[in-house]
C-alpha cells in the first residue's frame, strides 16, 4: 500500500515545519512524516525548510548565522494566514520527542537540507541524535545533495537513505547506480514523464508533492512506495475510497 507521508507535517493545513503540522499528521493518521533539517550557528539541528527565517517568520536572516536561542524567539506559525497561530521553529530532538510522545509509528523522513549549504557536520550530529535512544518508529534518510547521502552512509549503514531530486536524469541514473540508495523521492512530473517505467522501477519511488487528487489517485494505482503531501488527510481519504 503506497505510504502517505505529511510534507513538512500537514503543510496544507498548519504552519509548515511545526510542532502544531507535527501533530496535526499524526492525528489524521499519515503512515509517514518528512521534515527539513539545517544548522543553527552554535550546531543546533533546526527543522526549518529554508536556508533563511523570512518566508516562514516573522524575522530576517540565515539560519546558520543564527543561534538557537535567536531562533527561539521567532514566531514561525502566524505568516500562514490559511490557519495562524503561534509555534517555534522546532529542534529536530523537540519533534522526535513529540512524535513519541503522539505515539507515531510510522515512517519519519529525515531529509537533510544540505544541497545549498554544505552544513558542516550535519550528518554526524543527525545520526548521533537518532542513535540516543530508542524511537519507536521507523526513519530513513534523504537529501537533495548526494555528499550528504554518502556521508551518512558512511556511519549509518541500518536506516533506508533515499535520494530526492527534481526531474534530473542524472540523479536517476546515479540512484540507480548507487548500491546503498534505496529510494528515490523526484518531483511528481517524473512520474507522469515515465509512466511506463514506473512499474518495473527497481528502488522505492515516493514523489512530493502530491496534492491534486487524480495524482493522488494515479500514484495509488502505480503502488508506488509513497507520496509526500501537504494534506495528509485527503489522501488517506482518497486512497480509502480507491480500496473500498
Ligand atoms: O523530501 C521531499 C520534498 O520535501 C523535497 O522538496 O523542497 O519540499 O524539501 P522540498
Ligand atoms: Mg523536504
Amino acid at each position: 500500500m503506497t505510504k502517505i507521508i505529511a510534507h513538512r507535517g500537514s503543510k496544507g493545513t498548519h504552519p509548515e515545519n511545526t510542532l502544531a503540522a507535527f501533530k496535526e499528521a499524526v492525528r489524521v493518521g499519515s503512515d509517514g512524516i518528512e521534515l527539513d533539517v539545517q544548522l543553527s550557528k552554535d550546531n543546533q539541528l533546526i527543522v526549518i525548510h529554508d536556508e533563511t527565517i523570512d518566508r516562514t517568520t516573522n524575522g530576517h536572516g540565515e539560519v546558520g548565522r543564527l543561534t538557537l536561542a535567536e531562533l527561539k524567539q521567532l514566531d514561525a506559525g502566524n505568516w500562514f494566514e490559511e490557519n495562524p497561530m503561534f509555534q517555534e521553529i522546532p529542534t529536530l530532538k523537540e519533534v522526535l520527542l513529540l512524535l513519541k510522545n503522539e505515539n507515531f509509528k510510522g515512517l519519519l523522513n529525515i531529509e537533510i537540507k544540505t544541497d545549498k549549504i554544505h552544513y558542516e557536520g550535519i550528518e554526524h550530529l543527525i545520526v548521533q541524535l537518532m542513535k540516543s535512544q530508542h524511537w519507536p518508529f521507523e526513519y530513513m534518510y534523504s537529501s537533495f545533495y548526494f555528499k550528504s547521502l554518502e556521508k551518512i552512509w558512511e556511519i549509518e549503514k541500518n536506516q533506508e537513505i533515499a535520494s530526492v531530486f527534481r526531474l534530473s536524469k542524472e540523479d536517476e541514473k546515479k540512484a540507480l547506480q548507487t548500491e546503498f540508495i534505496d529510494g528515490i523521492h523526484p518531483k511528481i512530473d517524473w512520474v507522469f514523464e515515465r509512466l511506463e517505467d514506473v512499474v518495473d522501477f527497481p528502488k522505492a519511488i515516493r514523489p512530493w508533492t502530491v496534492n491534486e487528487e487524480e495524482q493522488m489517485k494515479l500514484c495509488f494505482m502505480l503502488h508506488l512506495a509513497g507520496i509526500h503531501t501537504d494534506f495528509p488527510e485527503k489522501a488517506l481519504q482518497i486512497r480509502k475510497l480507491i480500496q473500498n
